[in-house]
């Protein structure tokens, strides 16, 4: 185990991370304080109760990750922290968290991209893995990045450079699993609920529509919400269901065939594209994250795909694709070895891109 050791800070979005990294790569402690319970009731993030949140866990999840870790503040390199894409108040609770612990104990800040950690996580080690057996992404590789905000395919021809193949030209993947998984009534996040529910389905001839955008590797999941709107409406007066109430929810075997011809689509267009990428880039391997990523279907289909095409497929362990500190610490590091510090004056960047076209 070598290389630098990261105390690494993520608090973008609904999930307070702080986690310590070795190398990039080793993880000696990843520590996660959802906010999921929280939400639920609303269906959905509320930013000003998810910075409260962040401001309530985050030295609790500083103290569990220490815990157990087996290294003190003299081991430590530097503090890593997401500084973007996500909401403002959650952003900055931890942007000025680890500004006040890089201060403090006099060690260098390195700003990540929150972006740039769901691709890393791609080389994350877990606590008793061996680091040496353990497949690494190879260059050059496709990653596909899913998550509740963003869906985006990038070509990455060395560390920490990208190139933007396509990316949603509307709702994220993640945005249209939660927000289908409401209409079926099946709570928030929808992701897994979904993924839970067509596991039941039997028929499996529900056909859902999938917008191709030509040639492009563009994605849009508007419309196939606005069908899922359709489907399950129609579906709801077959059942003999009031419109208007949601609490009166379609039978499970209904649920669970809709569940399936969505998720359907949304993998069947994710991993085709992830393919046809890879093929024409002549990649080496093709990297999964983000939180949709934590999808069995999504997973074993791009395992097919990459398969079919002999080339690599890496995808994290589920707790690694949802937010997380250690794929903060895998990113800060590399930065950290490219020689690149932030500033006391690092500020919270809500839209910070990962890269252009
Ligand atoms: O990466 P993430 O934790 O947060 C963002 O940066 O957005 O992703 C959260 C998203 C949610 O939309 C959630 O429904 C989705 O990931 N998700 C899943 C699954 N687990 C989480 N979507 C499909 N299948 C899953 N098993
Ligand atoms: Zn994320």
């Amino acid at each position: 185990m070598s290389g630098p050791l990261l105390l690494s800070i993520e608090s973008s979005c609904d999930e307070t991370g702080i986690a310590l990294i070795q190398g990039g790569r080793c993880i000696l402690s990843n520590v996660v304080a959802s906010q999921v319970a929280l939400h639920a009731p609303s269906g959905g993030i509320v930013p000003e109760v998810a910075a409260r949140a962040h401001l309530r866990w985050i030295v609790p999840t500083l103290d569990e990750a220490w815990a157990g870790a087996g290294v003190t503040w003299d081991d430590i390199d530097g503090v890593a922290v997401t500084y973007g894409p996500g909401l403002a108040g959650s952003l900055l609770v931890g942007i000025n968290f680890a500004k006040a612990l890089a201060w403090v104990h006099d060690k260098p800040l390195i700003g990540v991209n929150h972006l740039e950690g769901h691709v890393y996580a791609a080389w994350l080690v877990d606590p008793g893995q061996d680091e040496a057996t353990k497949p690494q992404p190879e260059f050059p590789l496709v990653a596909l990045v899913v998550s509740g905000g963003h869906t985006f395919l990038a070509e990455m021809r060395d560390h920490l450079t990208y190139r933007l193949l396509g990316a949603t030209v509307d709702d994220a993947a993640g945005e249209a699993f939660d927000k289908v998984g409401r209409l079926l009534g099946l709570g928030y996040p929808g992701g897994p609920a979904i993924q839970n529910a067509a596991e039941g389905a039997v028929r499996r001839n529900v056909a859902f529509p999938r917008a191709w955008m030509g040639d492009s590797y563009d994605f849009s999941f508007s419309g196939l919400k606005t069908a899922a709107r359709r489907v399950i409406a129609e579906a709801r007066a077959e059942e003999g269901l009031p419109a208007d109430d949601p609490t009166a929810t379609l039978s499970a075997e209904m649920t669970a065939e809709l569940a399936w011809g969505f998720q359907e689509s949304v993998v069947d267009v994710l991993a085709s594209k992830a393919a046809r990428a890879a093929k024409a880039i002549d990649a080496s391997s093709i990297v999964l994250g983000g939180g949709v990523a934590a999808n069995s279907v999504l997973r074993a289909r791009l395992a097919h795909e990459a398969e079919a095409l002999g080339l690599s497929l890496i995808v994290p362990r589920p707790g690694l694709c949802t937010d997380n500190g250690a794929m903060i610490g895998a990113a800060g590091a590399r930065r950290f070895l490219a020689g690149e510090r932030a500033g006391l004056d690092l500020d919270a960047r809500p839209s910070l891109p990962l890269a252009t076209r």
